[in-house]
């Protein structure tokens, strides 16, 4: 049986949908899993938690408060235990407000609580009426969960229960359950009780208090990793340049600004690391002398000023310098003769692995969802992957590395 001895939450939420959650437990259970159903309340009007409950043979939880002293006592903390408890967990159907209630870390309910609560990864099947699952709101808050790392099953395009066409329906429950079965394949355990160090992002190098040198870095590139290790077992801790980006679950960041504090903080974590992926795009140069003060304009004699620059450390070939068993991996950006460059980095710097890509290539480089990547191992060996997402190209150079800590 494909699902033994897994432990599956099922957040089922309110939409006509849900009344496909009774064979959808039905066929976790027959595939060897142990189901807990989670309803919100909207749900229990699609199907009642007695129906859930009898196939999944454990009582369905609706309420974060069950009426009852007695049991309120010993329930309420049954979010936290649950989410030790899960491998996986499916909300199935995720209307428009679930999905904007796990988008915005709401904890307004069981379910949405439960979430925030997860260590195991999380899986969304939306579902609603046509016009609801295109809004912009919608599609906004899936693009966040997907950033995040949250497994989305694309719901399938047909007629509606309002009579309306178009994309919004839930699969069937067959079709769930092997999609399911693909995730809890996925995730891989093979960097459990490594320590993965990762830095992301720019760094801004300080021109005044208010200006500053920088670059276009998203830090996309190096959350995905952050994410991907964690989920894999890692110790993660990501050293971040300025970004926008929520931190993964279960990663521990430091945040700093210039290349100099980004130096500081890698020299700091860098003996205590197995692997050191460094995609942070850091500064080459740092102007010499940041003023205390704004500069003025008038201070400005003439029509052009002049901003002294030096070198910054180089952190990855400092690190490359010092390794002893630590995998180290960087980053080559490089607009032209990449492979060459790629090549002299790998030998210079003293790395394992070279994830090359060219900004300028179509749904490659900073800010995008996805790369193209050409990743060289030390031993010679260079795979050039087709165009997809930031996350896969994570998973791509983790599958990569775990065989080197062996
Ligand atoms: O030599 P180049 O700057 O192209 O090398 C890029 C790689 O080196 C990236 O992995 C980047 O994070 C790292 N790097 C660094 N310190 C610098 C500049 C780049 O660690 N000052």
């Amino acid at each position: 049986m494909s699902l033994t001895g897994k432990h599956i939450l099922l957040g089922v939420s309110g939409g006509i949908a849900a009344y496909k959650t009774a064979f959808l437990v039905r066929d976790f259970v027959k595939a060897g899993a142990e189901v807990q159903v989670v309803m919100t309340d909207a749900a229990t009007h699609f199907v009642t938690p007695l129906t859930l409950g009898t196939l999944s043979r454990r009582e369905v939880i609706t309420d974060m408060f069950p009426r009852g002293a007695a049991e309120a006592t010993t329930h309420w903390t049954a979010h936290i235990d649950l989410a030790l408890w899960a491998d996986i967990m499916l909300v199935a159907p995720a209307t428009a407000n679930t999905l904007a209630k796990i988008a915005y870390g709401f904890a307004d309910n069981f379910l949405a609580t439960l979430v925030l609560a997860l260590r195991c990864p999380l899986a969304v099947a939306p579902s609603m009426d046509v016009d609801m699952y295109r809004n912009a709101a919608t599609q906004h808050n899936l693009t966040l969960l997907r950033e995040r790392g949250v497994h989305v099953l694309e719901p399938e395009s047909g007629e509606l229960a309002s009579g309306l066409v178009g994309p919004g329906r839930l699969p069937e429950p067959e079709t769930i359950l092997h999609w399911v079965e693909g995730l809890m394949v996925e995730t891989r355990t093979d960097l459990l009780g490594k320590k993965v160090l990762v830095t992301a992002g720019p760094t801004h190098e300080p021109i005044d208090p208010v200006r500053y040198v920088g670059n276009r870095s998203s830090g996309k590139m190096g959350f995905a990793l952050a994410a991907a290790a964690t989920r894999r077992g890692a110790e993660v801790t990501l050293i971040s340049g300025p970004v926008h980006l929520p931190t993964p679950p279960g990663v521990r960041r430091r945040d700093v600004a210039t290349a100099r504090e980004m130096a500081g903080a890698v020299d700091e974590e860098f003996p205590s690391t197995d692997v050191l992926i460094m995609t942070a795009a850091v500064a080459d140069f740092s102007p010499v002398h940041p003023a205390g003060d704004k500069i003025k304009r008038d201070a400005v004699v003439g029509d052009r000023m002049t901003l002294e620059m030096e070198k910054n450390p180089d952190i990855l070939r400092s690190a490359g310098e010092r390794k002893a068993r630590q995998v180290l991996v960087g980053f080559a950006l490089e607009t032209s003769n990449g492979l060459h460059h790629a090549r002299q980095k790998l030998a210079a710097k003293h790395l394992d692995a070279v994830v090359l890509n060219d900004p300028t290539e179509d749904g490659a480089g900073f800010g995008t969802e996805t790369n193209v990547v050409t990743i060289l191992m030390a031993d010679g060996r260079i795979d050039r992957l087709p165009q997809m997402s930031k996350l896969a190209v994570a998973e791509e150079i983790l599958n990569r590395v775990a065989p080197l800590l062996r």
